[in-house]
């Protein structure tokens, strides 16, 4: 099978069966075809994307509670399957990649099912199944700005899993204080594959950036707003699992130390 058709299965899929599957056979990038840029994915009737404001999820001080903890641990599970979606667009959109690039998001993407498949797992522990609650679709209203390798490895692995590397410090360490080792971790298996998966945008920063850029500057100018530093991290920062992933002591200090910074041309009276 066709690295290609296995992709525009995952995303057109309208089931999770068909979206989380393992080919059955060694995929080949023979014929990648022309760019398609899809819009939105195939979902399944019950985790059809809807507004943010209709599908909100509780703080992690919810925790406690299994019926809220149910509620957090359905939106990580929407997290990594729309992750799924996502590495399978870049398939599709990113034909004259270089190959290894290529090979990457096949490999991302694996994990990515593998995360689904682990957080969905938890859910009937709390009574609750995959599908039972609303789901957004954040990071597919950033597609229009992906507009080349670079910029999809600077938003995806970058942007939202060098974030994760943080949250998922904290999640796990939630987790645990309520007693859910099982959740613990998963978002222990969740953290460490996250380290590969930044490393994976960090390589293709320094492969892809303009030569005279440091990579600060090649990440600032290969995010669109409301993409930031500020979006690249928790709101507590830990600097090993960025060094892990082969940042340099310069990006992450940098990183570290930004302040967040006013919407480009929304005048200096904002209030934040
Ligand atoms: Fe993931
Ligand atoms: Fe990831």
């Amino acid at each position: 099978m066709e690295l290609r058709d296995y992709a525009l299965g995952i995303v057109e899929a309208t089931d999770l069966e068909t979206k989380l599957r393992r080919p059955a056979d060694a995929l080949t990038d023979a014929r990648p075809g022309p760019a398609l840029r899809i819009d939105a994915p195939g979902r399944p009737r019950e985790l059809r994307i809807v507004p943010a404001d209709k599908a909100r999820v509780p703080s992690l001080r919810a925790m406690p509670d299994p019926a809220q903890r149910a509620r957090i641990v359905h939106a990580l599970a929407n997290h990594e399957l729309q992750a799924v979606e996502l590495f399978a667009w870049a398939i599709l959109a990113f034909p004259d990649a270089p190959a290894e690039y290529r090979r990457g998001l096949h490999a991302i993407l694996a994990d990515e099912q593998r995360h689904t498949r682990m957080y969905s797992a938890c859910l009937p522990n709390y009574g609750a199944r995959f599908g039972d609650f609303p789901v957004s679709g954040y990071f597919w209203s950033k597609v229009p700005d992906l507009t080349t390798p670079l910029r999809f490895a600077c938003a995806m692995g970058l942007t939202f899993e060098n974030a994760n590397l943080d949250h998922t410090e904290v999640q796990a360490r939630e987790a645990r204080r309520v007693g859910d080792e099982e959740l613990a971790s998963v978002v222990d298996v969740v953290h460490r594959d996250e380290i590969r998966h930044v490393r994976f945008g960090w390589t293709w920063l320094e492969r892809l950036k303009e030569p005279s850029q440091t990579m600060w500057e090649a990440y600032r100018a290969n995010v669109t707003w409301p993409l930031r530093p500020e979006l690249a991290r928790g709101r507590e920062f830990h600097a090993a699992p960025r060094r892990a992933a082969g940042m340099d002591d310069a990006f992450v200090e940098a990183l570290a130390t930004h302040d967040e910074e006013p919407r480009p041309g929304a005048g200096k009276s904002r209030v934040v």
